[in-house]
């Protein structure tokens, strides 16, 4: 019998050339994973980085971020100077990080940067999904079209809340690990085309959004792992199969236990994220009017990825 090296499913791939989030190419996979799991710091301080003057970034500042994101894709920065309320300076901090092209979606106000704050009421045919409510884990735009999908976000705190709006991040290629060690028809049935699908939004009898299909994971063109996620029981309908419903359970218990991968940060004024857009999540809040401390963050999402971010 001649032995076909290529019919060994898993086994046999590209080394080194290969990419590690092909099903299989296991010897890539494990190559990466290796690194990838050596990478993860074991508290958030590690992917802090403060920076002087956000409109130029030092060489070592920009390290400093290149190097967070490399191992987590998310950076935590910290600007010495109190900037306030300045969406110029996000877009340029953006810019020296290669994000360029921004999404505008339907909150973001004109200049695509959007301006988010708790709206005590809704302006006559509005829409506002902010609110002081907890936000359960997701990615960014993950409702848009596949391809207008969210690569890059920037998060930026000018003001905190009173109390509460602590976030938590973990990185998305950490997600598809457990996932695939766990089982790897976890990922693929994760990567069908159909796997997730949210309904159209409809608002006043008016569609504003159709509904939208899609992975969960897919490879971007320059192979990197892009992730389109919400554990939001309502509003998604998961592909009704087996390895997909399973799938979607296993991954909604990664967020549901302590876990290494899961980072939590309270921004403070001036304090942002830079982020390949990550799974995240945030906890309540309480603004408190009287005392002018009312909670307002800018974010800029991107269809470009950082560059030079890459973990492989
Ligand atoms: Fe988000």
């Amino acid at each position: 019998m001649v032995f076909v090296a290529n019919s060994i499913p898993g086994l046999i791939g590209g080394g080194t050339q290969g990419s590690p989030f092909d099903l299989h190419d296991e010897q890539a996979y494990l190559a990466w994973r290796k690194r990838k799991l050596a990478g993860v710091p074991g508290s958030i301080e590690a992917l802090q980085v403060v920076i002087q003057d956000g409109y130029q970034l030092s060489r070592q500042e920009m390290n400093a971020v290149h190097k967070a994101l490399q191992r987590t894709n998310f950076a935590i920065y910290t600007l010495k100077a109190d900037t306030g309320e300045d969406k110029v300076l996000i877009r340029q901090l953006g810019r020296q990080f290669g994000l360029e092209r921004l999404d505008d979606n339907l909150c973001s106000d004109e200049d695509g940067i959007s301006a988010l704050k708790v709206v005590e009421k809704r302006r006559e045919g509005e829409y506002i999904p902010y609110s002081n409510k907890r936000l359960n884990w997701h990615t960014d735009g993950y409702y848009n079209r596949p391809d207008r999908q969210i690569h890059g976000v920037i998060l930026h705190c000018v003001q905190p809340a009173a109390a509460g709006g602590e976030s938590a991040l973990m990185d998305h290629e950490i997600a598809y690990i457990q996932l695939r060690d766990e089982n790897p028809g976890y990922i693929r049935a994760l990567m069908a085309a159909d796997a997730m699908t949210i309904p159209p939004n409809v608002q006043n009898g008016q569609q504003v959004r159709p509904e939208q299909a899609g992975p969960v994971f897919s490879v971007a063109a320059d192979g990197h792992l892009h992730m389109r996620y919400s554990a939001r029981a309502r509003n998604i309908v998961w592909k009704d199969d087996s390895s997909t419903q399973a799938a979607a359970e296993f991954l909604l218990n990664l967020f549901q236990q302590d876990s290494p991968y899961i980072f939590r940060h309270q921004l403070k004024s001036g304090q942002g994220v830079l982020t390949n857009n990550v799974l995240h999540c945030r906890s309540s809040f309480e603004d408190d009017a009287a005392a002018g401390q009312a909670r307002l963050l800018y974010r800029a999402r991107y269809f470009d990825r950082i560059v030079d971010s890459g973990s492989h």
